[in-house]
Order: structure tokens, then C-alpha cells, then sequence
């Protein structure tokens, strides 16, 4: 008989060993429920940087794509990758979560797949002209400079690496949709990431926190120059929850930060 258990939710240090363990389980068992509630937000061929529903054909963030090699990097089921490949790109795209990946196969056959894990990427220097993630792998690695070095390695002079994560602010606050989510209930400034253990205290799930300044001196490190930083606001159209995101937060603080960089 499977033992059901339900995951100690805690804050503690989390390593790069056990965060890249932790999230590939936890994005193998979840990438079903996490497709089937958001694939409609998200759209097979749509770039979404997050649940705002900032769209890379409105933003232009990336600047022009066609002819462009690009590596998406957490790219579940490659949804952006697919609207890239429509601007006439070349992308690739790249997740740690196998079951993901085949959410991307299940979706089509039209855009390369690599399963990897972003602070080790398997491509030689210079392979592309740009790079972006939605909410991939920067949230989840506990060292987010041995990713962004990565990127720059891969990445041609002068290429633009852009990624959006929760926003910093976010970690002050509960993770709740509702007015429960507006009161200040931990220290911003307090890095300890966030993590799900098992019975066992083996992390199920980690996510982990870096304060603005943190991640601007994180892609200074990485090699990059920040270009912009974009807080998408919550737009009227929008009236759906994801997690606690809701418009009722959205309308008062941000929930997603955009780092626009590009390779120093
Ligand atoms: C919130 S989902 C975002 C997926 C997609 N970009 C989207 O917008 O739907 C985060 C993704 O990052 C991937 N991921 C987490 N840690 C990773 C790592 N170290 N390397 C590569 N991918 C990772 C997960 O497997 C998951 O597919």
C-alpha cells in the first residue's frame, strides 16, 4: 500500500543537490495538474511571463526573434518555445521535469526538446543569441549566478538573457489570493528558502528567495548588464487566480519581476 503523507512546509537551507532533486520530482508529479489548470492561460503558442498575462508580442522584451537561435530555458510544456518558432526563431527548449517534457510532445512535435538541468547546460559556447524563462529554474536553484554564468556561456557577445520569477516583495506576504495575502508576515530580508519535506525531511519542493538587490548583484556576477526591470501590473482583462496571484493583490503590489539583461 502507497503510505499518503501530507509535506511538512518549512523554512531552511536548501542546497543545489537537493533543490535540483527536489524540483524534478516535484515537477514530474505536479506537470499534469499544473498543464490541465493552466494550459489555457498559458495557450499551446503563447509567451506569458507570468499570471499577469504580460505577453511577449505586446512587451517585445526578447527585441526582434526571427533568424534568432534561442534556449528557453524551465520551459515545461514549451509554450513560449512554440510562439517563438511562429516568429520565424529557432528556439530550443529545455526543462529538468521529464513529465513536462511531455506535455511539450503531447502539444507537438515542432520544437526541440532538451532535458537538462539549467546550472549545468549540455551546449557548446555560444550557441545562441538569446535567452528567456517564465518562471523556470531561477526560482527553484539555490546558486542562481552558476545559471546565469551558464546562459552567458551559451549565449553570443551581446545576447539578451531575460527571465521573470516571482516578485522579491512577494516573500513578505502569505501566498494567498485573498485580503489574508496583503499583511506583511515574514522578513523580506529573510533568505531562507521555502521548502516541502517528506517524512523523512528529504525537500519535496523548495523555492528560493533573493531580495531585488540580491538578484541585480546576481546577474552583475553572472556576466550581464541589467538593461530594464519590468513589474508587470495587473490588467483589467484579467480576472483569473493562480496561486496567490489574484487581481485583488495584483492591483496593489506586484507579483512578477521581469530582469531584462543582456551579455556584458
Ligand atoms: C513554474 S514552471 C514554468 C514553466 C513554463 N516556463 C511556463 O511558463 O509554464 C517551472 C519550470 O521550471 C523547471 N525547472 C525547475 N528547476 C529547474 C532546473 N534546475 N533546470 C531546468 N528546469 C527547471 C520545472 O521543471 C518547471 O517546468
Amino acid at each position: 500500500m502507497i503510505q499518503e503523507y501530507e509535506p511538512e512546509a518549512t523554512r531552511r537551507h536548501a542546497g543545489d543537490v537537493e533543490s535540483s532533486r527536489a524540483s524534478r520530482g516535484w515537477w514530474d508529479r505536479n506537470a499534469d495538474e499544473y498543464q490541465s489548470e493552466h494550459g489555457a492561460f498559458l495557450g499551446d503558442d503563447r509567451f506569458v511571463w507570468g499570471p499577469e498575462g504580460l505577453d511577449e508580442a505586446d512587451a517585445g522584451l526578447l527585441g526582434d526573434v526571427e533568424g534568432r537561435d534561442v534556449l528557453e530555458i524551465g520551459a515545461g510544456a514549451a509554450q513560449c518555445s512554440r510562439w517563438l518558432a511562429a516568429q520565424g526563431a529557432r528556439p530550443v527548449a529545455l526543462d529538468l521535469s521529464h513529465r513536462q517534457l511531455q506535455h511539450a510532445l503531447r502539444i507537438g512535435r515542432d520544437v526541440p526538446l532538451v532535458e537538462a538541468d539549467a546550472t549545468a547546460l549540455p551546449f557548446r559556447d555560444g550557441s545562441f543569441d538569446l535567452a528567456c524563462s517564465a518562471y523556470g529554474a531561477v526560482p527553484f536553484v539555490a546558486d542562481p549566478v552558476r545559471v546565469f554564468k551558464e546562459v552567458r556561456r551559451v549565449l553570443r557577445p551581446g545576447g539578451r538573457w531575460v527571465f521573470s520569477v516571482t516578485h522579491p516583495i512577494r516573500w513578505a506576504f502569505p501566498d494567498e489570493p485573498g485580503p489574508e495575502g496583503l499583511s506583511v508576515s515574514a522578513s523580506y530580508f529573510d533568505r531562507t528558502p521555502y521548502v516541502e519535506q517528506d517524512e523523512e525531511g528529504d525537500a519535496v519542493y523548495v523555492e528560493h528567495h533573493r531580495t531585488l538587490g540580491d538578484r541585480v548583484r546576481d546577474v552583475v556576477a553572472g556576466g550581464f548588464r541589467l538593461v530594464d526591470l519590468v513589474e508587470p501590473e495587473w490588467p483589467a482583462w484579467n480576472t483569473q487566480e493562480w496561486g496567490g496571484w489574484s487581481p485583488l493583490r495584483g492591483n496593489l503590489i506586484p507579483g512578477t519581476a521581469v530582469f531584462v539583461c543582456e551579455r556584458a
